[in-house]
């Protein structure tokens, strides 16, 4: 099978709270890999497996910034280069493992995968609501055992909301209003506009106001793995459409998911809101709800990647609610041509060793 996700990009590791003094172990496209943070503060990711005997180096420990392994005590500085060997003065130059870029940014820490030589940090996905004052929600990581593109997918057709998400978020506008879509060469914009409707209780609710609403949905997708919703709803008539949202309420639902392997993948999510930004039980229960709503989705993604397992002749078929998920797609294999044409596939990088 063909490997579904592209090496070079930047896929977010962890948290930027959970990089700490600790090792702490992620599979992140099908590698192993260790992160933790420096003395100054700045993380670092390693391949999991020590350069002579392959166990782990998570199970080792810290001495300053660099690890120890757990096994016979080779020592290798953040760069993955060995730095003291047991036993001996001589320090073979091979001794290395692989040191990914890295680069912290809106609360997360991302992990270039590819070419160190490619890795831009510009072209890490904005996800800046998550670190903008103005914004507030609180964050939280779901391990799904499936491919990502099946939540990729999920996020950009939001017609299952009025199936999977019925009394919550869902309602029957959502599956019958027309949406249009957009792309470039590495994003997919879904937009879709519902005209005075009657909001569905949960937006009901965080507007407080009677009476119908204009309600919108725009997604977009940036390669190659993150998915920004936003969402709201504003009195209806009053200028939302044309950009006048201040007789309304906002909210981004903020996503990105990395590959764990084909099967898995860690999925990171807030839902930060701009209004009422100082109630904390309004964070709290918000985040609850979301948190419940996405519980149903890891059902419905669960189920289905068994189903995929348990058919493996047979396809899928699109339909136009497909048209965003399709854009996401193509630009996915676009990208992972682009990495075997440059002879990048899973564990054929050749890393030098650090100077
Ligand atoms: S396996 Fe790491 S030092 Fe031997
Ligand atoms: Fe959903």
């Amino acid at each position: 099978m063909t490997q579904s996700f592209p090496l070079n990009a930047w896929y977010a590791a962890c948290w930027d709270a959970e990089a700490t003094r600790n090792l702490l172990s992620r599979t992140i496209c099908g590698k192993k890999i260790v992160l933790y943070r420096r003395l100054d503060g700045h993380p670092v990711a390693l391949d999991d497996a020590c350069w002579h005997r392959l166990v782990p180096l998570s199970q080792g420990k810290l001495d300053g910034d660099n690890v120890i392994c757990g096994y016979h005590g080779l020592v290798f500085e953040p760069g993955g280069r060995c730095i003291h060997m047991p036993s001996q003065e001589m320090i073979n130059p091979s001794a290395c493992v692989r040191s990914y870029p890295v680069v912290v940014r809106h609360r997360l820490v991302w992990i270039w995968t590819g070419d160190p030589a490619l890795a831009d940090a510009s072209k890490v996905p904005d996800l800046h609501w998550q670190d903008d004052s103005n914004w507030v929600g609180d964050i939280e990581t779901l391990r799904l055992p499936c491919n990502y593109r099946l939540v990729l997918d999920n996020l950009m057709d939001l017609t299952h909301e009025t199936f999977v998400h019925a009394g919550s978020i869902g309602d029957a506008s959502v599956a019958e209003t027309p949406f249009s879509v957009t792309h470039s060469n590495d994003t997919v914009t879904v937009t879709r506009w519902m005209l005075n409707v009657d909001p569905p209780p949960f937006l009901k609710k965080q507007l407080g106001k009677p009476g119908n609403v204009d309600r919108w949905q725009i997604i977009t997708f940036q390669v190659p793995s993150s998915i920004v919703i936003d969402g709201g709803v504003a009195l209806a008539g009053t200028g939302a459409p044309e950009g006048d949202r201040s007789q309304g309420i906002n909210h981004m639902v903020v996503n990105t998911v990395t590959p764990e392997s084909e099967s898995s993948c860690l999925y990171f999510w807030s839902f930060p809101r701009n209004y009422r930004i100082q109630d904390e039980r309004l964070t709290k229960s918000q985040h609850q709800n979301v948190s419940a709503i996405f519980r149903q989705d890891e059902v419905v993604l669960t189920a289905q990647q068994k189903a995929i397992d348990e058919n493996p002749d047979k396809e899928f078929y699109n339909l136009n609610i497909d048209a965003g998920a399709m854009w996401v797609r193509r630009i996915l294999a676009a990208r992972v041509e682009q990495d075997s044409a440059r002879g990048l596939s899973k564990g054929t990088l050749q890393v030098a060793p650090a100077e």
